[in-house]
């Protein structure tokens, strides 16, 4: 007789399950979740237990005897298929979005941030908020935003996001800022962001030896070391409200754009930044020179094999063969293509490109920081017009140019054939978004084109990656009235 009692089945309770997507049932007693979790035990003791209670009477048995069954029940899940209508794509767009106004900054309006990503997990990482000022004796706070992509892992860019800006300020209140009418003012400012961004490069990078050598607990070590492993660019955008001053410094190919209104209404976009890349001929002539005699460092818009000539980690383009090798040997580093002869390392640098430019307070502007998954497809000129266009009318009508026509049939190979553009074009300009980056991000990846947009979106990791990279996008907003 007592056998036949399943406990589960005198005092059930539903409750609700938070692993998967919809409810399901789960089902056990009030006791069952205080106990042991030995089940094999616990199934013993409840012959013996269910045993005692058929005596002692079954009212009884029914308050005092434990179940032991945490075990989910499959049954009842709702197959949840992930829909691409007009507002999950909105979801899937805004998922990581934000909008600050911001107040007690002069000259900052507001700004607005977003990201998306094709890795799992996402690669890149973003940082933006106020910072004191630098200079002794000053209320005024300083805005900071930053963009880091990183590559072959996340590690690299999680560690700049979160020691970058605070080195760059503890450089920048050792360094003389209060003099920016004299001559060496922006020399000397840049000069010290360049030295944070190289030094910390050097803790991650040069350290690595010295961590594989000692006695450190392996994950201690492993933990010290992978940073050192995968890479990142770095982006960063510092505003001093003191003097109007926008430094932005640039390791890698993530990009600053600024966008400012000319007098005719139009806007012009000025870039705040070059992308280091194999490509950038100034970056293969530099490369070539510090590397006399060696043929084919850059090849096909590589350096060894990497899109970037500048970034963070990376310690294969870092470290000189036998310790590549020892790091290849002993903590699985990942390792340069054999092809690939390192005579006179490094080939690359975290070192830097910094511009100040001065942001006329009189002038509407605003600037774009965003990694390369927005520049793929959209020009400089084409996400000015658009945060310009979403300034200026941020409920506009549907673009009234000629809609793109879609082949029938979609797939992949009509961006390829260039049958429908994988770049952004103008007809396919939609403005719905109340979040600037948000509505740089949509028209990057289709516009209007609802069917090229949730095609992207629909391919997830690892199969996104040609279709649609990281994205990290922000926008801020001087002087412009009604943001
Ligand atoms: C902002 O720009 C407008 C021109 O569009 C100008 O009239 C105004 O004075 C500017 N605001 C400040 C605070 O300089
Ligand atoms: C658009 O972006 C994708 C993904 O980043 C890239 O593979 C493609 O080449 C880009 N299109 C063009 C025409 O450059």
């Amino acid at each position: 007789m007592a056998l036949k009692m399943r406990p589960w089945r005198v005092v059930a309770r539903i409750k609700t399950h938070r692993g998967f997507g919809t409810p399901i049932q789960r089902i056990h007693t009030k006791q069952g979740l205080n106990l042991p979790r030995n089940t094999g035990t616990n199934a013993v003791n409840y012959t013996a237990a269910t045993a005692g209670a058929a005596l002692a009477g079954l009212g009884i048995w029914l308050l005092t005897t434990p179940t032991r069954d945490t075990v989910p029940v499959l049954e009842n899940q709702e197959v949840n298929t992930p829909d691409f209508s007009k507002d999950q794509i909105t979801r899937m767009l805004s998922k990581e979005a934000y909008s600050f106004p911001v107040n007690g900054v002069t000259g900052v309006n507001r700004y607005d941030g977003a990201q998306l990503a094709s890795n799992s997990p996402c690669e890149d990482r973003f940082v933006h908020g106020k910072v004191p000022s630098p200079r002794d004796n000053d209320d005024n706070p300083w805005m900071a935003w930053a963009v880091f992509d990183g590559h072959a892992g996340w590690q690299t860019a999680d560690l700049l996001e979160k020691q970058l800006v605070p080195l760059v300020q503890q450089r920048l209140r050792q360094t003389t800022l209060t003099s920016e009418q004299q001559s060496g003012y922006q020399e000397s400012f840049q000069n010290a962001i360049t030295k944070t961004f190289v030094e910390l490069d050097d803790s991650i990078v040069k350290t690595a030896q010295e961590t594989s050598l000692s006695s450190l607990p392996l994950p201690d070590k492993m933990q010290k070391l992978m940073p050192a492993f995968s890479g990142s660019c770095a982006l960063l955008a510092l505003y001093d409200p003191v003097t109007s001053n926008l430094h932005v410094a640039c390791t890698g190919d993530s990009r600053a754009v600024l966008g400012q209104k000319s007098a005719d209404g139009t806007w012009k976009a000025i870039p705040l930044s070059i992308d280091q890349t194999g490509s950038n001929t100034d970056e293969i002539a530099r490369i070539n020179q510090e590397h006399p005699g060696e043929q084919d460092i850059v090849k096909d818009g590589r350096v060894l094999g990497i899109m970037v000539s500048r970034a963070f980690g990376d310690g294969r383009w870092k470290w000189a063969q036998e310790l590549q090798n020892s790091m290849i040997e002993k903590y699985h580093a990942p390792a340069l293509r054999p092809t690939f002869k390192v005579q006179t390392p490094p080939y690359i640098t975290a070192e830097p490109v910094v511009t100040s430019t001065s942001i006329d307070p009189k002038t509407p502007s605003f600037f774009i920081l965003a990694s390369d998954g927005l520049w793929d497809n959209l020009s400089d000129q084409q996400a000015v017009n658009l945060v310009a266009g979403w300034l200026e009318k941020p409920h506009a009508p549907p673009s009234k140019l000629q809609p793109t026509p879609t082949p029938t049939a979609m797939d992949f190979s009509h961006l390829s054939k260039d049958v429908v553009s994988s770049k952004f074009t103008e007809e396919r300009t939609i403005t719905q978004d109340t979040n600037a980056a948000v509505h740089l991000l949509r028209n990057s990846l289709g516009g209007n084109h609802e069917e090229l947009l949730a095609g992207r979106l629909a391919a997830t990791t690892p199969f996104s990656r040609d279709i649609r990279d990281d994205v990290t996008i922000q926008v801020a907003f001087f002087n412009c009235s009604g943001v």
